[in-house]
């Protein structure tokens, strides 16, 4: 027997127990009111429907997908980079510009993650990661952001996911720094759900007496949260029919890219992704394709070495398009998504889970302990009536800053900056310094308020540059 007090506080006591989970009140006895109250609360926003589910359709298979699958190359636009390629595809990026003329564009980035790789203390987008300025993630998305509104005229609203751990820290980080320069109206965070860790056995977990241990739902989350917020209903009210989504550690981001969008526009899609050429068959990115005749992005764990390996006759990669994990998406489809909960698949992930012991201490586990469940953003694609899959430059578009050394790291996302922002002073008729790897031998920083894209930075140079040592232009 629990003693509650309240008729509401019963009913919860009983749907705990009918799902099996009663353990979680070991520790009843010894709790206060308030703790009472904090653990029943808990339990409340719990979906035990969902919970037994995921325990009998995900424990105990031995991927996240158990499904067998047929997996086919898919059709990818190729990347344009030459300005005579641009030219060719102009009206298309008309398309695109007019779309962020109307305002009918929002951005969506994804910054709930904890950036553990990174062993940054803090939410991912205060990292510093301007090349010169040390300008933070956020910084430098919020200045692209406000100069694509200035060369457009218009305005672009810009949703932030977070999560419980850094919402209230990246709030105070736009507030402490005045947005940016960004007008506050038009930001807007937004949080994501949670998901209880599992045991093997499909029980809850208690990380303190009063406690069950959950982890954020993944980006994948954003799309319920973006209703659950408001923040969807937002974009109805603003006009707003697309949304540019990204995720917070790319550094070479194109925010709204218009021929992005053109493409998207004029395929009428409802959700479109960009792809990079992979740099090796391991590298740890998802590869795009096509399951059952849909388009599908199947992450790097759940690929098998056979299907990472496989080659076209040419010796290209079978499967060569790495998901740098842009998309557009668009609003109406997001709401027929959510619209009856969420309908993407969970992936389980087997890790460490935070628990105490039976005197109710924390304690680490030496090995991985749980199941954490999250979705995935791009799970959302193969329910897309259209998809445009369009190449991009890696050198143009990607380097994102993951982990603390080695690839897609800091020092890697200083490097790239420096070589993106070189080849647009070349392409001005400058000479830049080079090794002989081709890398960029000073650093490079262009504020996007200075020169958005190479093409309007030669107008805008000041007449002498020195290029011996770091150069910001601004
Ligand atoms: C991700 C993609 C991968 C893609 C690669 C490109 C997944 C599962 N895989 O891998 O297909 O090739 O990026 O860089 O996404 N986030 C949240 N909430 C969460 C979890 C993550 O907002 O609950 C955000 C993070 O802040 C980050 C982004 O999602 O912006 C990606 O998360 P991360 O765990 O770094 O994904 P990767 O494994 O790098």
């Amino acid at each position: 027997m629990i003693p509650v007090e309240t008729a509401e506080e019963q009913e919860i006591v009983n749907r705990v127990f009918a799902a099996n989970q009663g353990h979680v009140f070991r520790f009843w006895n010894e709790l206060t009111g308030e703790s009472r109250k904090r653990l029943l609360d808990q339990l409340n926003a719990f979906d035990f429907k969902q919970i037994a589910e995921l325990t009998n359709r995900y424990i105990g298979s031995k991927t996240s997908n158990p499904l067998k699958r047929q997996l086919e190359p898919v059709r990818i636009i190729p990347p344009i980079s030459a300005a005579s390629d641009r030219k060719r595809f102009e009206q298309i990026r008309k398309l695109g510009e007019k779309a962020i003329m109307d305002n009918n564009v929002a951005a969506l980035v994804v910054a709930g993650g904890q950036g553990t790789r990174l062993g940054f203390d803090g939410p991912k987008g205060m990292f510093p990661a301007g090349c010169v300025t040390g300008k933070s993630l956020f910084q430098l998305f919020a200045e692209r952001i406000n100069a694509t509104e200035k060369k457009y005229n218009s305005t672009i609203p810009w949703y932030i996911l977070t999560s419980q751990q850094n919402d209230a820290e990246t709030r105070a980080f736009f507030k402490d720094n005045q947005y940016f320069n960004l007008n506050p109206a038009h930001i807007r965070f937004f949080r994501q759900g949670v998901m209880p860790g599992l045991t093997p056995y499909g029980k809850l977990i208690l990380d303190a007496k009063d406690h069950i241990s959950v982890n954020p739902d993944g980006h994948g989350g954003s799309l319920l949260a973006l209703r659950k917020s408001g923040a969807l209903a937002d974009c109805r009210n603003r006009g707003i029919k697309w949304l540019f989504y990204f995720q917070i550690d790319n550094v070479l981001v194109k925010i709204c890219d218009p021929l992005f969008l053109g493409y998207h526009i004029q395929r009428d899609a409802e959700m479109s992704v960009k792809v990079v050429t992979k740099r090796d068959p391991y590298e740890k990115v998802g590869v795009i394709g096509v399951v059952d005749g849909k388009v599908k992005v199947i992450e790097y764990s759940d690929l098998s070495v056979e299907e990472m390996e496989a080659c076209n006759p040419n010796g290209r990669l079978k499967y060569n398009g790495g998901n740098i994990a842009l998309h557009i998406i668009n609003v109406d489809f997001i709401e027929s998504l959510v619209s009856d909960g969420v309908k993407l698949p969970f992936h389980k992930a087997f890790k460490k889970i935070p628990t105490i012991d039976d005197a109710g201490n924390p304690v680490e586990s030496e090995d991985s302990n749980g199941y954490k469940f999250e979705m995935f953003i791009f799970d959302a694609l193969p329910a897309a009536r259209e998809v445009v899959v369009m190449e991009v430059l890696r050198e143009e578009e990607f380097s994102p800053i993951k982990n603390a050394t080695g690839f897609d790291s800091p020092e890697t996302a200083r490097q790239d900056m420096s070589n993106f922002y070189g080849q647009w002073l070349e392409q001005a008729g400058y000479n830049v310094p080079r090794d002989q790897n081709g890398n960029v031998t000073i650093n490079i920083e262009i504020s996007p308020m200075l020169a958005l894209e190479a093409d309007e930075l030669p107008a805008r140079l000041p007449a002498n540059l020195d290029l011996t040592s770091d150069l910001y232009l601004e």
